[in-house]
């Protein structure tokens, strides 16, 4: 990874309403909680505009909110072309967010599967969106395990301090 560049994941799903969102949350979670709050840029868009301006679906507010996480304030947006460079990890939460982040991005390399370069598991976190019953918690939980994951893979990036100005390296 080059210096120029600190730790920053964009997360991506298909509305950017429901996992996405929760996937920005939950990462921000378990970097705060590892004293890691604010050294990786965080973001997250989808690959279809439907949704674009709104918040994450109510019960993406309410599954994070029950997990101590408040993602009410994210609005949607889509993917946009200047993302591939903005990002150092772009992470599509199932298949077929991958390969349109492939189709899109024209081979940029820096696209991944987020269950599959987390936990080796190339696995989706399947859409909850027209499921029924406990399908947001289960979202929650397979992208908190790749989140804690994640971290120690960040490991040696240098990211930038936003309130001090200084670099320092994700351990
Ligand atoms: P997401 O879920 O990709 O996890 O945000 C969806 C939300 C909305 C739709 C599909 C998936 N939709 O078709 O509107």
């Amino acid at each position: 990874m080059s210096a120029k560049s600190a730790a920053s994941i964009l997360f991506v799903c298909l509305g950017n309403i429901c996992r996405s969102p929760l996937a920005e949350g939950v990462m921000g979670q378990v970097l705060a909680e590892r004293g890691l709050a604010g050294t990786v840029r965080l973001d997250s868009a989808g690959t279809g505009a439907w949704h674009v301006g709104s918040p994450p679906d109510p019960r993406s507010i309410e599954v994070a909110a029950r997990h101590g996480i408040d993602i009410s304030a994210q609005r949607a947006r889509k993917v946009r072309p200047e993302d591939f460079d903005a990002f150092d990890l772009v992470l599509g939460m199932d298949a077929s967010n991958v390969a349109n982040l492939r189709a899109l991005s024209r081979g940029r390399p820096n696209i991944h599967l987020f269950l599959g370069h987390a936990l080796g598991r190339a696995i989706d976190v399947s859409d909850p969106y027209y499921g029924q019953g406990d399908g947001f918690e289960r979202v929650y939980h397979m992208i908190r395990e790749a989140s804690e994951a994640l971290v120690p893979l960040l490991a040696g990036r240098t990211v930038s301090e936003p309130n001090k100005g200084q670099a320092s390296s994700i351990r």
